[in-house]
């Protein structure tokens, strides 16, 4: 069975660019009724220009509890929920040896704001809905370059949560997607690095090209609309993993 979207209620934190912002343009495009969120309520309102229809954004913080749960009371009843909210990956790489507790704090940011959306969401989510959370390949394939040690845990914290839940919260599905080398605002950084990627990508990749948040959302919406898949961890990766 596929589940329909049309009038479906679905809430994305960390749509208000990259993959997030895919999955809301894709879901709206079938006629669902979709809450963008983010922080910033100004990078919301740009957004809701590139999507067309039935729209709301909601500014909120997903690692503070109180603006995550007030955003939550404000949605009300709704049916699948979508976390690709981050912030800052790029900064927050270090070598081991030289990584301050600060920064590997930072660097575990990614599971507590899955924990405060994922807690404040069951309240209201329908027993028939969807959660997808977002890990990351590195899960599986450690990167090379290093010096992601801690994410990469707290990518993998995401997804073993996300398969407990899928147990715990049953009939309520539960599914993380799991990106590859994606373009999109995590690598908010020169040109020419970006063209850098894009070559390994052409030239490594079984896929040939670099992930785009489009593909990213494509498979977000397989996993929320197809109602035996839950429990699953599924790589989008253009083939990093089997290289
Ligand atoms: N792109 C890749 O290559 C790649 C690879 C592996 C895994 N991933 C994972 O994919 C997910 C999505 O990343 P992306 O590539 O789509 O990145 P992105 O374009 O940078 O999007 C991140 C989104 O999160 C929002 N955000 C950041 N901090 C937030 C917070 N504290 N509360 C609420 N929203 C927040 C940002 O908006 P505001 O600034 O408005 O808050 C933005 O909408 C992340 O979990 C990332 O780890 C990406």
């Amino acid at each position: 069975m596929v589940d329909s979207l049309s009038g479906k209620k679905i809430v994305i934190i960390g749509a208000s660019s990259g993959i997030g912002l895919a999955v809301a343009k894709q879901t709206a495009e079938l006629e669902a009724s979709v809450v963008i969120s983010s922080r910033s309520q100004d990078k919301l309102d740009r957004a809701k220009e590139f999507i067309s229809g039935q729209v709301e954004a909601i500014a909120a913080d997903i690692l503070n509890e109180d603006s995550v749960n007030a955003l939550f009371e404000r949605v009300g009843s709704f049916d699948h929920l979508v976390i690709t909210a981050v912030a800052d990956e790029n900064l927050l790489r270090s070598p081991l040896a030289e990584m301050s507790t600060a920064i590997a704090q930072r660097g575990m940011e990614k599971f507590w704001g899955t924990f405060f959306a994922a807690r404040a969401a069951v309240k209201t989510i329908a027993q028939t809905g969807s959660i997808t959370l977002t890990s990351s390949v590195s899960i599986f394939k450690p990167s090379r370059a290093g010096g992601v040690s801690v994410m990469s845990a707290a990518s993998a914290a995401v997804a073993v949560f996300g398969r407990a839940l899928a147990a715990e919260l049953a009939p309520i599905r539960v599914n993380v997607i799991a990106p590859g080398v994606v373009d999109t605002g995590v690598w908010s950084n020169t040109d020419s690095q970006r063209s850098d990627l894009a070559k390994w990508a052409e030239e490594s990749l079984p896929v040939q090209h670099l992930g785009q948040a489009e593909e990213l959302a494509h498979a977000v919406l397989s996993v929320m609309t197809n109602t035996y898949i839950t429990g699953a961890i599924l790589p989008v990766d253009g083939g990093l993993t089997v290289m």
